[in-house]
């Protein structure tokens, strides 16, 4: 077939692109995944215009049983996709014209590809989003569990990545699952933004014909339609805020990866990671290293860069479709391909993690991490915070020289700091005693940790 016959548009050139140009313009290789989704759509539409009286039953039941053949023929593997065809809405369309003839071509009325792109965008991007909320799901689960083993565990907390106050690691654990409740959030509320239906729009104006947008939107699944042709057919604003959510949770899952590699490092000893997670040193023999959360950090850095691309891309843009659209799609693929896969191997993964306290609480007491305890309780002794925190720091500089932690010095050496420090002051001065004063919502006391992990199971109860 001729290149100039081939094209849904022949009759107006005179003659065909070149191989380069047809190449740069085709979205075939890429838009193919939305095929299952362009299908569907082509479906409810053709249903729709029968049900208007612009189709007949004959032209709707052939139009049916052409699609079931061209959907089996893609999921065997057997539809062959050519870039004559430029994108997947005109190979499907082409496909079901070779196989029922005229009915075939009669699907494209009331329709352009500029709405039914914009459909299939939205559809595709609904199932993914549903996707991704299981599975930051089952990775708030897993880091649940974690923090369950680990409700006491004593881990030294850090600000300036210098040891501060003892935390618990299950307090820990949880505060990436808070922050994956707020990345499920934003996903769950961009999908209300999501599932409008643009079919209707046409190319930008609407149609002539006498359809039913409410019919269409009723048979995919969509809450509502769109309300402005210009608006729907050309807006990618939902991919954006899709692409946003994704960036925040790659960035979140970015910095307990950061945390991870350093923990794993032997100079911390934190923790361990299972071996299927890490790869060895192709010349140093002794060498384990955390090549997933490593690659989860630098993987945030390509998710950023497509919530970059797509912003850029809709700039400027005026209404209403421009062919600048067709970039949108390796972008978001990629985004959703990237951060599931990341879901997936992060859920597994913080199960297969080794704790170990001994390295924690060792750090815990080399940082002098109870400090602040010693000098709040001399505060509620009676002493103004600023002497408290002078002679508190007069009493790590001793324990440092001596090389011990404040809860091993003996209570004459405190009062020698203070003679406000008595004999109870042992009850502050260990990790334990530190936690279990932070007892409240939102504290490190294991007990508050216990309490958030039993609202975290209800929340997720699937
Ligand atoms: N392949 C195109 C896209 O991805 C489909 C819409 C093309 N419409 C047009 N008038 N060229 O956006």
């Amino acid at each position: 077939m001729s290149d100039a016959a081939n094209k849904a548009w022949s009759g107006r050139f005179n003659e065909p692109v070149s191989e380069l140009v047809k190449r740069y313009t085709a979205s075939v290789t890429f838009d193919k995944r939305m095929a299952e989704v362009d299908i569907q759509g082509s479906l409810a539409h053709a249903a729709m215009l029968n049900k208007s009286g612009v189709l007949s039953d004959d032209d709707l039941a052939a139009i049916r049983g052409g699609m079931a053949d061209i959907l089996a023929d893609i999921r065997a593997g057997t539809l062959e996709w050519s870039i004559d065809l430029e994108d997947v809405h005109m190979n499907v369309e082409r496909r079901l014209t070779d196989k029922i003839g005229d009915a075939g071509k009669r699907l494209h009325t009331g329709r352009s590809r500029n709405d039914q792109v914009a459909t299939d965008i939205r559809l595709y991007l609904r199932g993914a989003t549903d996707a991704i909320v299981g599975l930051v799901h089952e990775l708030q689960r897993s880091l649940v569990d974690l923090a369950e083993q680990h409700a006491a565990t004593v881990m030294p907390g850090f600000t300036h990545l210098q040891v501060a106050q003892p935390v618990t690691f299950g307090h820990h654990m949880l505060a990436y699952v808070e922050m994956l409740g707020r990345d499920a959030e934003r996903f769950i509320d961009a999908r209300k933004r999501i599932n409008r239906l643009p079919l209707g729009s046409a190319a930008l104006a609407g149609t002539t014909y006498p359809i039913d947008r409410e019919y269409t939107a009723q048979l995919l699944g969509f809450d509502s339609v769109t309300q402005n042709s210009l608006d729907a057919v050309s807006d990618r604003d939902f991919a954006i805020e899709f692409t946003a959510a994704a960036a925040l949770t790659m960035t979140h899952l970015s910095r307990l990866s950061e945390e991870l590699i350093i923990w794993m490092s032997p100079r911390f000893g934190f923790i361990d990671i299972a071996d299927r997670f890490c790869t060895g040193s192709s010349i140093m023999p002794q060498k384990k290293n955390p090549d997933v959360p490593e690659l989860v950090r630098g993987k945030t850095g390509r998710v950023n860069g497509h919530l970059v691309a797509l912003l850029t891309l809709m700039k400027s843009q005026p209404l209403a479709y421009n062919k600048d659209n067709q970039e949108d799609k390796e972008p978001l693929f990629d985004t959703v391909d990237t951060l599931s896969d990341t879901l997936r191997i992060y859920a597994d993964m913080m199960r297969g993690i080794t704790v170990k306290p001994e390295a924690m609480e060792r750090a815990v007491k080399q940082g002098f991490a109870t400090a602040t305890d010693l000098a709040d309780y001399l505060v509620k002794k009676g002493l103004p915070f600023r002497d408290a925190h002078e002679a508190v720091a007069l009493a790590v500089r001793y324990a440092e020289e001596k090389r011990r932690d404040l809860s091993e010095l003996q209570l004459v050496e405190l009062q020698s700091f203070s003679p406000l420090i008595d004999a109870d002051v042992v009850n502050v001065l260990t990790p334990e005693g530190s936690l279990a004063a932070r007892d409240h919502v939102g504290g490190t006391a294991p007990n508050q940790v216990r309490a958030q992990i039993a609202r975290w199971r209800g929340l997720l109860a699937a």
